[in-house]
């Protein structure tokens, strides 16, 4: 499979006034067309501040100091203004936590889907208003004739977010970035829109970023993880390489810390807070809470070790001469518990 963007060794810093905040250091992925990769981890580890470089939406203070951001081919860190507006919204699509700041409260929602199709893709009412139509039935709005007439407050937070999702799906982009689309929605709402992306993922061939906190989620929609920390990726691999052989105790941490299927409560919550970035540690940046950590640890930033081809992750501890820690036993155990009921849903839900 090809890329279709490629991130290599990023480097973001914000201008504050206590000083040079060091938001992203050195971040390098691609996203493959067609595939999802979700981006895990905690507040403020840089997941919005990555995607958003990605649209070239950063605040004013921003500095992308290095790097690039090649989309097919071409550098967008290089491109100016005018070009990355027909770029956004149409090549790369971006859905937002809150679905109601990124509807228009005095517009209806035919108006607000047909506009940019009539903007961008030159169709004419007739067309607009059909596609607009049909895109609502895509993302499941019940009685969507009548709805597409209405205006978003007569709308329920998961019917919006469904709008949004028809919004940015207009125009058919390369790419789809979520940023934790579904956290300011209730559970069972939560469900049906993580559902609703995996359905479209099969029925449309975008490309799709899903940012999270919740590694839960990602089993059931993504490909691949990234699983980001302190402004870098720690590992990354496919959903099954993360999940039942991960390598970074940082991972290890957040599998320890996901709800369970039978409780909706955490059981273990990471110790320490992470690191300042306006003054970044001169090792591994996770060293100060890692239970693990070796001397180098707190001298040098452990670069990517290669696990498969796919799979990678940037922890000594995967050093020729570190000494073999396994992840805890309790955690693979619950992850050998949630993979098997994984594959009883599977077979029972057929090809879902
Ligand atoms: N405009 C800004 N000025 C200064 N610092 C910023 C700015 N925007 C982001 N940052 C800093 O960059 C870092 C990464 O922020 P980012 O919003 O990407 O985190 P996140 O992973 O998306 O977190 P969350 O899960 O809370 O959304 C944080 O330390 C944050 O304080
Ligand atoms: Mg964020």
């Amino acid at each position: 499979m090809s890329n279709i963007l490629e991130v290599k060794d990023l480097k973001i810093t914000f201008d504050t006034y206590a000083g040079k905040v060091q938001a992203i250091r050195g971040v390098s992925f691609d996203l493959k067309k067609g595939e999802t990769l979700a981006i895990v981890g905690e507040s403020g580890s840089g997941k919005s501040v990555t995607t958003r470089s990605i649209m070239q939406l950063l605040s004013q203070n921003a500095n992308i100091e290095e790097g690039q951001i090649l989309f097919d081919g071409q550098d967008l860190v290089k491109t100016s203004e005018k070009e990355m507006q027909n770029i956004r919204g149409k090549k790369i699509a971006m859905i937002f936590q809150d679905p109601m700041t990124s509807l228009n409260p005095t517009m209806t929602i035919e108006k607000q889907i047909a506009e940019p199709l009539r903007l961008h893709q030159n169709m004419n009412k007739q067309q607009a208003a059909e596609r607009a139509l049909e895109l609502l039935k895509l993302v499941g709005l019940p009685d969507a004739e009548k709805r597409m007439k209405q205006y978003p407050h007569q709308f329920s937070g998961g019917q919006r977010q469904r709008v949004v999702i028809a919004i940015a799906l207009a125009c058919d982009p390369d790419i789809l970035i979520a940023d934790e689309p579904t956290t300011a929605l209730d559970v069972t709402i939560q469900a049906q829109i993580l559902e609703l992306m995996k359905e479209l993922q099969h029925k449309v061939n975008t490309s799709i970023i899903f940012i999270t906190h919740d590694l839960g989620v990602v089993a059931n929609v993504a490909d691949r993880v990234a699983v980001m920390y302190a402004g870098k990726f720690v590992e990354v691999g496919t959903v099954d390489e993360v999940f039942y052989n991960p390598q970074h105790p940082y991972t290890w941490g957040l599998l320890a810390s996901m709800p369970t299927l039978e409780t909706n409560g955490s059981l273990y919550a990471i110790p320490g807070t992470p690191p300042d970035l306006l003054d970044p540690p001169k090792g591994d940046a996770f060293a100060p809470r890692n239970e693990y950590r070796m001397k180098i640890d707190t001298e040098h930033q452990p670069p990517m070790f290669k696990v498969s081809d796919t799979h990678y992750a940037a922890t000594w501890l995967l050093h020729k001469d570190a000494p073999a820690i396994n992840p805890p036993a309790e955690i693979m155990a619950r992850q050998k518990v949630y993979k098997e009921k994984y594959a009883a849903l599977h077979t029972e839900g057929g090809a879902k």
